[in-house]
């Protein structure tokens, strides 16, 4: 059987194969509620015949959300309006949910990509406050975030903790907490935003502190069989900033609390930052990673064909492979890769006909009859 179709397990959970959708922000909630947007977007992914889909960043406060269109589960209404969604899920779909907890940190209060992308200035409609570890600006020229006081933190940590619960109301099997791309938990990471004088900056056990903190808070509020886990950027791709040494260090901390894996994601917190892109270029992070510190580890970034997903988990380098971009466009991505790899996967019974005559045992369990 092909390494890609292989059952992995992730703390408690087991998944049927290593292809996991990437979270991906759609921008498109409105009061942080999923809509009729969300129902289809997740719903067509969620019959893609990947293992887990992990659901986009979704704010743990009302001032955590990247823009006024964030997915959040900070409210009695974002629970409900989420729950039909897993809903119609879970009646049509054997997909595990995973979600992603997140803030925004200084990069909140930003238009949707689709509009510009920018920071809403403060004053203009819709823009609020933004929070961080420190008064720095994710940009020059952009309005300077509030650095958290106690108080402040604490609210984060238990927006993290309260939506974590409610996560587990929803039956969601996996929390991935967001400490990658730039937003809150990364600040505290990346010596560029975070400057603190307090515990929580400073040292790289100080940086560290808070995110660990949170770690903790989640944790401590999901069931205890159910996996919590953490993306990281292993790096900031900025000299003198967060570093690949220093995500080995995080990923240790995280594990001795009971972290069940780490996503490996990279850059986000600096304009600065200079990425040599190129096929699969984050995975020699998770590489490292994985080989330091032993956690099931999640490759992510420009995985778009099967043969390579295939020789990046055949080579060790990985266990499962997070999918994003090749998800949207190509949403029946694990058809096609278990059909060029030789291997079997879950399709609704509804489109078993599909199954091409070339491939009679693609699909798990298809039954084909008629009169
Ligand atoms: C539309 C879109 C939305 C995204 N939103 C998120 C997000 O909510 N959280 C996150 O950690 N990464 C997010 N990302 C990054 C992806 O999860 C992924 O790490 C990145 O796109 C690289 O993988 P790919 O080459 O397979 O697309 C997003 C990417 C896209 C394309």
């Amino acid at each position: 059987m092909p390494a890609l179709f292989q059952p992995l397990k992730i703390g408690p959970i087991e998944l049927e194969n290593r292809i996991i959708i990437a979270p991906m922000c759609q921008y498109s909630a409105e009061d942080g509620n999923a809509g009729d947007w969300h129902m289809i977007h997740l719903g067509h992914l969620a019959l893609s015949g990947a293992a887990l889909l992990i659901i986009e960043a979704t704010s743990v406060l009302e001032d955590g959300r990247i823009t006024p269109g964030d997915l959040g589960l900070y409210s009695d209404a974002n629970e409900a309006a989420l729950a039909k969604v897993i809903a119609a899920i879970r009646a049509n779909s054997p997909i595990k949910l995973g979600m992603q907890l997140a803030h925004a940190g200084r990069k909140a209060s930003s238009r949707a990509p689709w509009d510009g992308g920018q920071q809403i200035p403060l004053g203009a409609p819709g823009s609020w406050q933004a929070v961080a570890p420190s008064a720095l600006p994710h940009a020059p020229g952009e309005d300077a975030p509030t650095a958290l006081d106690a108080a402040g933190l604490a609210r984060v940590r238990e927006g993290f903790a309260h939506a974590a619960r409610r996560a587990a109301r929803l039956g969601i099997e996996a929390i991935e907490l967001h400490s990658a791309h730039g937003y809150l938990l990364h600040q505290f990471l990346s010596p560029i935003a975070n400057q603190r004088t307090d515990e929580y900056g400073g040292s790289l056990d100080n940086r560290m502190r808070f995110p660990l903190e949170v770690f903790d808070a989640v944790r401590a509020a999901f069931p205890a069989e159910r996996p919590v886990w953490v993306r990281v950027s292993a790096t900031d791709w900025v000299e003198g900033g967060w570093d690949l040494d220093s995500s080995v260090a995080f990923a240790q901390a995280l594990k001795a609390r009971g972290c069940a894996a780490i996503h490996v994601s990279t850059g986000g917190v600096s304009p600065l930052q200079k990425i040599a892109l190129e096929p699969g270029y984050q995975v020699p992070h998770a590489k490292r990673i994985k080989a330091e510190v032993g956690l099931p580890t999640i490759a992510v970034g420009l995985i778009t064909e099967p043969e390579q997903a295939e020789a990046i988990l055949a080579a060790g380098d990985a266990d499962a492979v997070g999918l994003a971009r090749a998800m949207l466009y190509d949403p029946r991505w694990p058809w096609h890769a278990a059909a060029t790899l030789g291997a079997k996967v879950h399709a609704p019974r509804q489109y078993w006909r599909s199954q091409p005559r070339e491939y009679k045992e693609l699909f798990e369990g298809a039954k084909i009859g008629a009169r």
